[in-house]
């Protein structure tokens, strides 16, 4: 079996298992003998590993619903179990604050009070890091017909772009369909990029990338080997066979990053990235990717959800390279430019000294 395979049976068992712990705490909780404490700290315990794991499996099929197809993955079950199970944690948390480690008290859903999604706020720094229990994050892979195989069904598959309905099987992102919209009201970005090459990384069904061609960039969209295909398919089907701005690739993140030499190695004046920092390991490859295929002429744009606290170390880690600009908050979504510093060196480097520049440990 290979990885992706076992990683993928590993996420059905953990949806199992947070619905058997989610029936033992109920059943628990409705008899609340003097054994009960003890019971369900444990049951708190292991609430909490498993869900964590159920969540980083998830997040990494996002945009992938041809795996979910091939392997009968029921996306929308799993969100559900993991749902329920927040309430069930968050009934525990009441009961025992202190065996549990809490969620920030005061979640901040919207931390632009006052301001209207569309405007592009000034002088914002990052989100306040507040943790939201069982965090809704993004709900673009809810759209699931549980009676099709979790199969995504409806309008998170069309994105409109400069009058044209795009479709992209395998859904989009929230993220990624916010950075579409910015891209579609912001002539000045579209322009700075017409005609430019420009790297996606992390393309999942190819949405933000498809735009930028559209726009007129020249584009190489990128993801993991077993992703391209489906990307293809959508670039296809949206631009058409013959589109010679968009090409798609294998490109894992890291400091071996490497694109074919067809490509032409010319560089590029910008890479997006879209919902990309959900997961602890990424931190680290997104940041080498970047110095290793950017220069200093090579701003980043990030279209990010804040989901988990530890997700302040990418932006410190990002801070060693760039200076960062908030373009828009946009319902829940931040899109930065990242600008590189002057004293910022591209290409390889070592890892370590980016670590110590930011302060953040190697280990999240
Ligand atoms: C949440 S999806 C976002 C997809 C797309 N940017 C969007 O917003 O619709 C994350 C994507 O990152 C890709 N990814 C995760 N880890 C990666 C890695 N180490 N190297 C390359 N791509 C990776 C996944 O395959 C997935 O397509």
């Amino acid at each position: 079996m290979d990885d992706r395979a076992a990683r993928l049976e590993r996420a059905e068992d953990a949806i199992h298992e947070v619905l058997d712990i989610t029936a033992a705490t109920t059943e628990e909780l409705s008899k609340m003998t003097a054994a009960s404490e003890e019971t369900l700290e444990k049951l708190g315990a292991d609430f909490l590993r498993v869900t964590e794991e159920v969540r980083e499996i998830l997040f990494d099929y996002a945009g992938q619903a041809n795996l979910q197809q091939k392997y009968k993955i029921d996306v929308h079950g799993a969100r559900k179990a993991a749902r329920v199970a927040a309430e069930q944690l968050e009934i525990l948390q009441a009961l025992h604050p202190d065996a549990i480690p809490s969620a920030d008290p005061e979640p901040n859903p919207n931390p632009i009070p006052g301001r209207s999604a569309m405007e592009t706020p000034s002088g914002r720094d990052l989100p306040d890091f507040a943790v939201t229990a069982g965090g809704d994050g993004d709900k673009a892979h809810e759209n699931v017909d549980p009676n099709n195989d979790g199969i995504a069904v409806d309008d998170d598959s069309r994105v409109e772009f400069l009058g044209r309905t795009l479709s992209f099987q395998g859904g989009s992102t929230k993220c990624a369909r916010k950075c579409v919209a910015l891209l579609g009201r912001d002539e000045a970005l579209r322009e700075s990029l017409a005609g430019q090459r420009v790297l996606e990384v992390g393309s999942g069904t190819g949405v933000v990338g498809t735009a930028l061609a559209l726009a007129g960039a020249v584009v190489d969209l990128t993801d993991q080997a077993y992703v391209v295909e489906l990307l293809e398919h959508n670039v296809r089907e949206n631009l058409g066979a013959v589109a010679s701005n968009a090409k798609c690739f294998e490109l894992v993140w890291g400091a071996d990053a490497e694109l074919p030499a067809s490509n032409g190695g010319e560089p590029y004046r910008a890479i997006f990235a879209a919902d990309l920092v959900y997961a602890k390991e990424a931190h680290l490859p997104l940041l080498e990717v970047f110095r290793k295929l950017g220069t200093p002429e090579t701003d980043v744009y990030l279209a990010y959800i804040h989901r988990f606290p530890w997700e302040k170390r990418f932006f410190d880690l990002m801070a060693t390279l760039y200076d960062r600009e908030l373009l828009a908050y946009d319902d829940g979504i931040w899109l930065y430019r990242f600008r590189p510093r002057a004293d910022a060196i591209f290409g390889n480097g070592d890892i370590d000294d980016l670590i110590e520049a930011a302060g953040v440990s190697r280990e999240v």
